[in-house]
C-alpha cells in the first residue's frame, strides 16, 4: 500500500507557521538578551554582547503576540479536534501505549503549547525595557518571564516528539508545504467569511456573557489573559 501523505489545512499551516516562526525568533533573541544582560545560570561565551538585542526580542515577542489571537481562534474552532478533549484524562489512564493513547497525549501537548505561549506573552507584556539595562534582575515578572522561556522550550520539544511519534517525519513536514487542495484555496475565503457572517444570529455579540459560557473555559481564560496583558501594560505606560 502506498503511504498517504498527511494533509494540513492551509489556514492552519499559515497561522501555525507564522506563530511558530515569530516564536522561535523570540526564543532565540530572548536567550541572547539573557546572555547579554544576565547570565546567572551560565552563558554562551562565543555569543557577543549585543545591547540592541533586547529591542529586537521585544519586536519578535510583539509580532508573536499580534499573530497569536488568529491562531487561538483557529485552534479552538476548526482545529478543536486536535486539542485536549473533555474526556481525555480518563482515556490517558486506559490503553497506555496504544496509538489512541499517543494521539490523546499529543492533543494534550498541543493544548499545553497554547497555555505556555499565553504565559510567555503575558509575562513579556509585564516586562519593563529599562530593568535589564539598569541591572535590575530581581523583579517578579522578570523571573516569571524567564520561567516562561523554559516552559515554552519544553512544550515545543514535547510537541515535536509527540508529532514525530504519532506520524514521523512526513507528518512534521506536512506543516511546511505550500501545496493546497482546491477546497482550501484562499479564493474561497471571502465566501467562507461572508457565509459565517450571515449565519451569525443578530444579538450574538450583544449577548456576550452567554457566549462566554458556551466557549471552552480554557479559550476564555486565554482571551482574558491576552486582553489583560494589553490593558495592564497600557495603564502602566499612561500611569
Ligand atoms: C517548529 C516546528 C513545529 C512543527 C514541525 C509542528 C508540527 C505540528 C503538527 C504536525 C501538528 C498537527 C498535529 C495534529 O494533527 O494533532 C501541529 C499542531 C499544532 N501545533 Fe505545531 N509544530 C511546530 C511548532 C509549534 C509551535 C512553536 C507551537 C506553539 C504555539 C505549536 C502549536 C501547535 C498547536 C496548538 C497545534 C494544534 C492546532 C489545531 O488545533 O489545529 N506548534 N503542529
Ligand atoms: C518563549 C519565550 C519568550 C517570549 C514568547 C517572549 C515574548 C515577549 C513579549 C510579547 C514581550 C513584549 C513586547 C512588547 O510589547 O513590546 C517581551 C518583552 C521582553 N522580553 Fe521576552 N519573551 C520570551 C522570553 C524572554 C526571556 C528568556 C528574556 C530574558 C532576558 C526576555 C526578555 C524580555 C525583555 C527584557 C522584554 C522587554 C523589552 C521590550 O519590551 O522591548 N524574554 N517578550
Amino acid at each position: 500500500m502506498k503511504p498517504t501523505i498527511p494533509y494540513q489545512p492551509l489556514l492552519l499551516r499559515l497561522l501555525h507557521g507564522l506563530t511558530g516562526l515569530c516564536l522561535v525568533l523570540a526564543i532565540l533573541t530572548a536567550f541572547w538578551t539573557y546572555n547579554t544582560y544576565d547570565g546567572r545560570w551560565g552563558t554562551v561565551s562565543w555569543l557577543p554582547t549585543y545591547k540592541a538585542i533586547e529591542g529586537i526580542h521585544g519586536t519578535f515577542g510583539l509580532y508573536t503576540l499580534l499573530i497569536f489571537p488568529g491562531f487561538v481562534l483557529y485552534a479552538f474552532n476548526r482545529g478543536k479536534h486536535r486539542l485536549a478533549q473533555p474526556q481525555a484524562l480518563t482515556k490517558l489512564t486506559h490503553q497506555v501505549g496504544q496509538p489512541v493513547w499517543w494521539y490523546t497525549l499529543s492533543r494534550f501537548v498541543n493544548t499545553l503549547t497554547l497555555v505556555a505561549l499565553t504565559f510567555a506573552l503575558f509575562s513579556g507584556k509585564m516586562m519593563d525595557e529599562k530593568w535589564l539595562p539598569n541591572g535590575e534582575l530581581e523583579h517578579f515578572w522578570y523571573y516569571g518571564h524567564l520561567v516562561s522561556w523554559g516552559v515554552m522550550v519544553v512544550a515545543i520539544a514535547l510537541h515535536l516528539l509527540m508529532n514525530a511519534k504519532v506520524g514521523g517525519a512526513p507528518f512534521l513536514l506536512s506543516m511546511f508545504t505550500w501545496k493546497f487542495r482546491a477546497q482550501d484555496s484562499p479564493r474561497l475565503w471571502k465566501n467562507h467569511i461572508a457565509a459565517w457572517w450571515s449565519n451569525l444570529q443578530p444579538g450574538t455579540w450583544s449577548n456576550w456573557p452567554a457566549l462566554l459560557t458556551t466557549r471552552p473555559k480554557l479559550e476564555v481564560a486565554i482571551w482574558i489573559s491576552l486582553i489583560a496583558a494589553w490593558l495592564i501594560s497600557l495603564f502602566k505606560e499612561l500611569g
